[in-house]
């Protein structure tokens, strides 16, 4: 490669609400970040690669509400299932933490100190919804009332029954939702996070990352600017999450958004210190070695894009603002949104029993939502199973080691490599390493695909069933060949396949995965030839338009 030095390179993975268990739409936002660590690790470079499950803020204490269980019981549990869904998918985080962490809260606390003294944070005081009966300040969502609209229930932010968004002021007759109480007004005071004084800054990082940031991102951001940004809120009122150190603020948590974008540098650190990395100089914005990648659903942008780096900037540690914005936009489902409420969301688990996870990382990296939604369906998952990992990839490895196998007792004589394959080869390196660089997951897989298909076609245009019988030296050669080209699959699928890689690796007793050209030498004895990828049958999942429930009858959906 022409690249010998060992770069450094952070990936920071959003980190999932541990409110319910992950859906389809997680897996296709977070994978490229699997897929860029598999990668970098791949190249040589020290990567640092991590996420965890965000545990605090009004998602989980809502969720622990309907479900009767403590916010502390809910986090617990959706954490574990996390870990295992991301097992099974076979994500290779560094640390996969959660927010609940000694560590994390600690740092969260310094941190916050630090914004303190640096002088963005400031108190506000403002009037709030009270209830004298439970001796407490209610948030939006623990207010009853009537909707000034259309006179149906709201909350103190929606109405019920029209839908429309209101101003906690129109909404009539508020009351407490816990006891009934009417609300009185008492002045509440808040901290708030001085975003405002970085709008320069964040327009400078908009335009110097035009090229790296994808472009929702980019638009988004601008987005923001252009309607001017706000102070944000810094404290909560909950009792869930990490205390404020600031006296009086008892009956209040910092903002989870705050603290969970600071899950990055908290967890970044620990993985550092486990390695002997300095953090603070590995972060550092004069690392010139360094690159940043931040990967999550469309969703979060508004925080990687402003309030993460002006944090970063408040904070004065000279870290790394983000060099790489890899946002992804939605998944459908058969052509329908998914929602919770509509019943029609796919789990990562529900998956994970019906396909196997390579299956489902090569159509969410094939098909995924760079740039647009994408829809999704089973019966898509199996086709595209079928033509490219069992028609195309399966199918050149397959019929090289099954032929060999039966007539040469598995046992690859050694040979000269075509050269012009050879040459293309190494040029696949290049262009697929520098795709996948820039986060274009899809570009690259397509690529990698390409060169398989080159493969089957040389493999065809030979005929070495015809060598064989004709000239057994060209046979010789096409054959290694075609060995040489497998051992140069193992590797470059290896980012976005890993289980399949392994799989061809152990066949052919292949050195580990690494970046670069394999330059095969003397013979091969295969090993435990199997077949890489089966059909799946995609009838089971065929689409009847009439019968939307049918189509999903194997699907447990959890409601
Ligand atoms: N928990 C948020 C969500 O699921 C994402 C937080 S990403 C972080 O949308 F970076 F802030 F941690
Ligand atoms: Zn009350």
């Amino acid at each position: 490669m022409e690249n010998n030095k060992k770069r450094d390179i952070f990936i920071g993975g959003a980190w999932p609400y541990a409110n319910y268990y992950l859906h389809v739409g997680h897996l296709a936002a977070l994978l490229p970040g699997d897929i860029l660590a598999r990668y970098f690790r791949g190249h040589g470079d020290n990567v640092i690669y991590v996420s965890g499950s965000d545990c605090h803020g009004t998602p989980i204490t809502n969720r622990a509400k309907t479900e009767n269980r403590s916010p502390e019981e809910i986090a617990t549990h959706y954490h574990n299932e996390f870990v295992k869904t991301f097992n099974g998918l076979n994500f290779a985080y560094d640390e996969y933490a959660n927010t609940m962490s000694k560590h994390h809260i600690e740092y969260v606390e310094q941190q916050f100190k630090k914004l303190i003294d640096n002088g963005y944070i400031y108190e506000k005081e403002e009037l709030q919804d009270y209830c004298d009966e439970c001796g407490c300040f209610l948030s939006d969502r623990e207010i009853e009332g009537i909707c000034p609209h259309c006179g149906g229930k709201s909350t103190g932010d929606q109405c019920e029954v029209c839908g429309v968004s209101l101003d906690n002021n129109e909404v009539l007759n508020k009351h407490c939702s816990k006891c009934g109480s009417t609300t009185i007004m008492k002045s509440n005071k808040h901290l708030y996070f001085k975003l405002t004084a970085f709008e320069d800054e964040l327009q400078n990082l908009i335009n110097i990352n035009n090229d790296t940031w994808r472009s929702n991102a980019l638009g988004e951001a601008q987005k923001y600017i252009d309607m001017g940004l706000v102070d944000r809120a810094a404290t909560r009122q909950l009792n869930w999450g990490v205390p404020v150190p600031v006296e009086g603020y008892d009956d209040k948590r910092i903002y989870v958004w705050i603290e969970a974008v600071l899950g990055y540098l908290s967890v970044g650190e620990e993985v550092a210190k486990t390695r002997g990395i300095d953090f603070d100089k590995f972060m550092s914005d004069s690392n010139d070695n360094l690159k940043t990648y931040y990967v999550h659903g469309k969703d979060n942008i508004p925080f990687h894009t402003t309030i993460y780096p002006a944090l970063i900037l408040a904070l004065k540690n000279g870290y790394k603002l983000p060099d790489y914005i890899v946002s992804s936009a939605y998944v459908n489902l058969n052509n329908e949104k998914m929602s919770k409420s509509k019943g029609n969301l796919i789990t990562a688990n529900e998956l994970l029993e019906m396909f196997d996870s390579d299956t489902i990382r090569f159509y969410f990296s094939f098909k995924g939502p760079e740039k647009n939604d994408m829809n999704c369906s089973l019966e898509d998952i199996a086709k595209t199973h079928n033509k490219f990992m069992v028609g195309m990839l399966g199918n050149f490895v397959n019929r090289n080691l099954s032929f060999i196998n039966k007539k040469f007792d598995g046992v690859i004589k050694e040979s000269t490599v075509d050269e012009k394959i050879v040459d293309i080869t190494q040029k696949m390196y290049r262009i697929i390493g520098n795709y996948l660089e820039k986060a274009e997951i899809k570009n690259a897989v397509t690529q990698m695909f390409e060169y398989i298909a080159l493969a089957n076609k040389y493999y065809d245009s030979k005929q070495p069933w015809i060598q064989v019988k004709e000239d057994k030296e060209a046979f010789d050669e096409t054959t290694y060949t075609c060995t040489y080209m497998i051992a140069n699959m193992a590797n470059m699928i290896a980012p976005i396949l890993p289980k399949t890689s392994q799989n061809i690796k152990h066949m052919l007793n292949l050195p580990e995965f690494k970046w670069e050209e394999e330059k095969i030498s003397g013979d091969y004895t295969i090993s435990d030839l199997q077949l890489l990828h089966t059909r799946i049958d995609e009838k089971q999942f065929e689409e009847n338009e009439n019968d939307k429930t049918a189509k999903n009858s194997h699907v447990k959906i959890k409601k």
